[in-house]
């Protein structure tokens, strides 16, 4: 059972300076929701109950988004703005939030490393990257996709999708041998690789499952692009075993880490709301 959910949200933000001055990109809002809070629906409905966030200075918000505000609340209790609360507080009722922090930016292998001390070295868990928000209209979110995947595989997965050849440099880049649809055996990743030395331009999305062994293995890992610890790396020891799959998802990812991407997004969310 896959119950624990790891979220990197130690990250500066640094492309929406300067609204990420003093607070947490994660909190940024599609919408009325912050991003983050997609992230945790998303870990929920995939059967998580645990979320483990990994924050850093400057991110206090987020722990008291997914807290009551009592004040608050009582302040609009029995108006029609208490629906607006409903769907946190399932979040805050059914789920727990637990927190460490990284204190320096030593990748997202080192992020994910911190999460050790939430989730344990004895079950699988899961790893959300909030600013890539993931939507799915016509079924199951995307988590929980790879979450059946995981059971019928029981190793690493990575969720992929197609990039253009430009963006290669962009990502975690996966080389693989398609064995079912959409479903790659991964034998190499590389983190970021230039245009021209890319394997492929299957790039790895901010949705991973992890075997507990990946600690271990991240323990072993140097650090890699940007001096950097990559769990591109860590999970690249683990291809070469035999013991990643990477995995093309149904639905549609926003890169919500960009101005772009987030105007997307609030354009789809937008969108969905009105009709
Ligand atoms: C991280 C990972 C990268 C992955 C990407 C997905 O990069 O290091 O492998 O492809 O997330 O969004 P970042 O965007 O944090 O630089």
């Amino acid at each position: 059972m896959i119950t624990k959910c790891i979220f990197p949200a130690a990250g500066y933000g640094t492309r929406f300076l300067p609204a990420t001055k003093a607070m947490a990109k994660e909190m940024l809002p599609i919408l009325n929701k912050p991003l983050i809070q997609y992230g945790v629906e998303e870990a929920m409905e995939a059967g998580c109950d645990v979320m483990a966030v990994i924050t850093g200075r400057g991110k206090r918000a987020i722990i008291d988004h997914f807290d009551i505000s009592y004040e608050l609340e009582h302040q609009i209790q029995g108006t029609p703005k208490e629906e607006l609360l409903v769907d946190i507080r399932k979040l805050i009722n059914e789920c727990t939030f637990t927190y460490t922090r990284q204190n320096e930016m030593k990748g997202l292998g080192d992020a994910i490393y911190k999460g050790k001390v939430l989730v344990g070295d004895q079950n699988p868990f899961a790893v959300v990257l909030a600013d890539d928000l993931c939507v799915n209209p016509d079924g199951d979110g995307v988590l929980k996709q790879m979450v059946e995947l995981y059971n019928k595989y029981k190793c690493c997965i990575v969720a992929t999708m197609e990039v253009p050849k430009e963006d290669v440099n962009k990502y975690g880049i996966i080389e693989g041998k398609e064995i079912e649809e959409g479903v790659y055996m991964v034998s190499n990743m590389v983190e970021k690789p230039d245009i021209e030395s890319a394997p492929s331009n299957l790039a790895a999305i901010g949705r991973y499952i992890l075997t507990p062994d990946i600690f271990r293995v991240i323990e072993q890992t140097k650090p890699g692009k940007n001096g950097e610890l990559q769990i591109t790396d860590a999970l690249c020891h683990q291809a070469k075993k035999g013991m990643v799959i990477a995995y093309k998802f149904q639905g549609k990812r926003f890169d919500c880490g960009s101005v772009d991407g987030f105007v997307e997004a609030t354009n789809y969310f937008y969108q969905k709301s009105k009709v």
